[in-house]
Formats: structure tokens, sequence, C-alpha cells
């Protein structure tokens, strides 16, 4: 007999049930999804959501039969839209957000309803460079380093507290192409190893400073 508390027990020790937000050709998404299945993130996929129909990323998730909802977001008001993608999270058991190229800024109900829960990644060494085009601002700076950024999302543009950044070198012969190109090989690699840092629950918040846990001693 499957009892009461065995359900609760399974909702319990389940794995943490990850939302995948995306607009685009979701490489970040399929990193994410590949580290899922590699058991390297300890975690299940509860939902993607595109909020556009013909994103690249959209294709590849049918093929993949994994859950996908299209909740398109041309003009729909920010909050409304949020709240729509909200529940469909919730009604999943989606535990922790990933925006991975979603091109869309949360709303404040968004953030509240998972709040140190949402994660972005970003393709500059925040907070410089923030907002749109962030390899094309760095070439346009003349910075010798850029790189990629995974944050927890709060209410600023791109200023959420910064989990982990991967540096990547300017060089001479870089156009936006070939930076943009470099910077997104290191992004694959640093959500997966942000994301389980996360997922490990070694960490806290000290003002906007992420800090590592200290271990738990033997003796207690
Ligand atoms: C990535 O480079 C990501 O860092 C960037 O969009 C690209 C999405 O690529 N995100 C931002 O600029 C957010 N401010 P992908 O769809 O292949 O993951």
């Amino acid at each position: 007999m499957f009892s009461m508390a065995d359900h609760l027990e399974s909702a319990e020790s389940r794995r943490p049930r990850l939302g995948i937000l995306f607009s685009g050709r979701g490489s970040n998404c399929q990193a994410i999804v590949a580290a899922v299945n590699s058991g390297h993130i300890p975690a299940e996929i509860g939902l993607l959501v595109s909020n556009r129909e013909h994103a690249p990323g959209v294709a590849w998730a049918r093929q993949q039969q994994l859950p996908l909802r299209i909740i398109a977001s041309a003009g729909r008001e920010r909050e409304e839209y949020d709240r729509e993608v909200v529940a469909s999270l919730r009604e999943q058991g989606v535990d922790w957000v990933c925006l991975a190229g979603f091109m869309r800024l949360l709303s404040a109900y968004f953030i509240a309803a998972y709040r140190n829960r949402i994660l972005n990644i970003h393709p500059s060494l925040l907070p410089a460079f923030p907002g749109l085009e962030a390899q094309r601002q760095a070439l346009e700076y003349g910075v010798r380093y850029s790189g990629c950024t995974v944050h927890l999302v709060d209410e600023s543009l791109d200023g959420g507290p910064i989990i982990a950044q991967a540096v990547v070198p300017v060089l001479d012969t870089d156009d936006e192409t070939a930076l943009a190109a470099r910077i997104l090989e290191q992004e694959h690699r640093l959500y997966a190893e942000a994301l389980r840092y996360m997922l490990s629950g070694g960490y806290y918040l000290q003002g906007r400073r992420l800090l590592r846990a200290p271990a738990p001693s033997a003796t207690g």
C-alpha cells in the first residue's frame, strides 16, 4: 500500500525541479539539459518556457520531447504575462528558474515568487556592460578582458548577487562574432557549475556577496 507518509516523503526527497526560460537559440538551455541528463546537475527538468514560438530553441526542445510551453509575450503587460509563466512553473513543481537568453525583464511579482531562486547568465563581467549587446559594448570600450557572469536575479537590470564569473581575453583580431563565440563556450560550462553550486545549498548571502558556507564540523 502506498501511504500518505510515503507520498509526502517522496515529494520531499525528490530532486529539485528546474524551469528554463529562453527566447532564441537556446544553447544555454541545451547545456543545462545536457548537464542534468549526465547527472552533473542533480535536478530534474520541470518545464521549458519560450516567449517566442519560432525561437530555434523551441524546435530543439520539441525534438527532445522535453516539457515545453510557448507563452508568447508580444503585446502583453509585464506582470500579467509573468503571472501566467509563474503559474505554469508552479503547476510543474518548479523550484529553481534559469534564464537562458530570456530577453525580457521580470516583474517584481515574478522575482518575489522565486526570490533568490532565479539565475541569469550574461555575456560580460558584470557590473560592466549590462543590457543588450554586451559583447559589442566590450569591444567598443576596448577592454582587454571580458567574459560571462551567472547571477541571482533581483529587481535591477543584470544587477543581482554574483554567483560565478569566467574571464575571456579580448584579442586584437576579435570581432563581435568571434568574441561572442568564445564567451559562449564559457557560458555553457559556467552555467552548469553555478547551478550545481546553488543546488548544493552550501552558501549564504551577506549583502550582495554570495559566500561559501563553512562545512559543518565533524563534532557539530
Ligand atoms: C547568451 O550569450 C546569453 O548570455 C545572452 O544571450 C545569449 C543567449 O544565447 N543573454 C543576455 O544577453 C541576457 N542579458 P542562447 O540562446 O544560445 O543561450
